[in-house]
């Protein structure tokens, strides 16, 4: 039998993608290895976001070289967005690939195996959904689900829509199946996924179908506990969504909305399409009808022409929103973008350093204290396993998207009340509480 391996790189989509390479390939026949030096077929999953994700993916890439000198007959396969944002350049940059593919081309790679072709190729079209070829599910309790691809958005730094092609919805009733089928399968909990998600829908003909909608058809299926999706943009992001937090008993109170940045003319210079308080008045609309939401963040530092008043700008929407928890970035030119022709006003390294240094310590401050307010309360765990940190006691995630390691008894998969009895930025501590846990069974 055949072996193949899979690296990936990049963020959720791309894992699922990789899911879905790995469905596919048992599909037709092969098993998959522990390493790449037991594997036939070596894959790497690739992400273009920032220049790290390059470089960590080359290095990757030149242990495979050895490893296809010592077994000439082994094939090299490159997916993903830097592939489809090199195109044939792949094979240029390092000969000893044997097939490349974008995103949207991932059941291509299916017909390059089957066919009995000796000579190299790519596969670069938009088109085709991952969603739509079989999958071998990485977690067995959670589950993603692509409910579009691509981007319509324009942002100035980002090489996505370039990867990722235009937004492509898929349509409500595939959806509802999929996740019935995952159900099915004891999956109890979704992720949506979708460079922005809260756009879903438009784009369907002849009905078009809002998120909103999206959520609520997702509700009713039985066995699944929870909804989550990410990420929505903040411009899309309307009191339709938000109220669904409230009305549907699946959707969980955590908002991932991506800031970029806390000053208006950098987020103009960024196209974003909102300004600071556009960006406050959503994180006001949240707090408003789901006071405890769990509110998390994107922000990039160092864009070019940020000056120290506009980061101190970024500084004070994240004092002022208290975010659960960001994702911090500094700016990375990528090849093809707008903001990579930009010559004016660039910050060296050394300064975004210390701007990401005193935004990550108002990040984890802010991060902390909000954890507090879980202190003494009884949240809804879904148990996932045992804890990474000390084997003896149990991890789950809380309803807020919060890692729990907690003391008590009970298996994967099952729903406990656990008693938080202490909270950093980034994870809790608690107590399972035993009329949870009886009814839990
Ligand atoms: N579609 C999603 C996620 C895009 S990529 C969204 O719009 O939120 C995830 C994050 O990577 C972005 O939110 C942004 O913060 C960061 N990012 C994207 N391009 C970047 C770049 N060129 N340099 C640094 N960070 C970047
Ligand atoms: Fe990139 Fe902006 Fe699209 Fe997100 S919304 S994927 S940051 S272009
Ligand atoms: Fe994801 Fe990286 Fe592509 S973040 S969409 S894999 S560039």
């Amino acid at each position: 039998m055949k072996r193949y391996h899979v690296t990936t790189f990049g963020c959720q989509m791309n894992q699922h993608d990789s899911e879905r390479m790995k469905g596919m390939l048992e599909s037709l026949g092969y098993a998959e290895a522990g390493a790449p030096a037991e594997a036939d077929l070596i894959l790497f999953n690739t992400c273009s976001i920032r220049e790290k994700a390059d470089e960590r993916f080359v290095a990757h890439l030149e242990q495979a070289k050895g490893l296809k000198r010592a077994d000439p007959q082994r094939i090299i396969g490159v997916g993903g967005c830097w592939a489809q944002s090199v195109k044939e350049d792949v094979f240029r940059r390092f000969p000893y690939v044997d097939v490349a593919f974008g995103p949207g081309q991932v059941h291509k790679l299916a017909e390059f195996l089957t066919s009995d072709s000796l000579t190299a190729q790519g596969f670069f079209e938009f088109g085709g959904f991952t969603g739509h070829l079989p999958a071998k599910r990485a977690r067995d309790l959670q589950g993603w689900v692509q409910i579009s691809v691509g981007c319509n958005m324009n942002c100035s730094y980002c090489i996505v829509p370039s990867t990722r092609g235009r937004e492509v919805s898929r349509p409500l009733v595939e959806l509802v199946a999929e996740v019935e089928r995952m159900a099915a399968d004891g999956v109890r909990e979704v992720t949506l996924l979708g460079q922005n998600v809260n756009a879903y829908g438009r784009d369907l003909r002849p009905q078009r179908t809002s998120f909103a909608e999206l959520l609520g058809a997702l509700d009713g299926i039985s066995g699944l506990d929870r909804v989550r999706y990410t990420s929505p943009h903040p411009k899309d992001m309307r009191e339709d969504v938000v109220l669904a937090h409230v009305q549907l008993p699946t959707v969980c109170e955590h908002v991932h909305l991506p800031l970029q940045a806390g000053s208006s003319r950098i987020l103009k210079a960024m196209r974003r399409t909102y300004t600071r308080e556009r960006y406050l008045d959503r994180v006001a609309l949240i707090r408003e009808h789901v006071p405890d939401a769990a509110l998390t963040t994107d922000v990039i530092v160092g864009f070019p022409g940020e000056s120290e008043e506009d980061f101190v700008q970024t500084l004070g929407v994240c004092e002022e929103v208290g975010f659960d928890g960001a994702f911090t970035f500094i700016y990375s030119p990528r090849r093809g973008t707008e903001a990579a022709t930009f010559t004016e006003g660039l910050v060296p390294h050394e300064v975004a350093v210390e701007r990401m240094e005193r935004l990550v310590e108002v990040v984890q401050r802010r991060a902390r204290q909000r954890a507090q307010r879980f202190v003494g309360r009884e949240l809804e765990v879904l148990v996932e396993g045992p804890s990474r940190t000390d084997p003896a006691r149990l991890r789950g995630r809380t309803r807020h998207n919060k890692v729990v390691n907690f003391d008590g008894v009970a298996a994967p998969g099952d729903l406990v009340g656990v008693t938080i009895v202490a909270a950093t930025s980034q994870t809790l501590t608690g107590e399972m509480s035993l009329v949870a846990a009886a009814a839990a069974r």
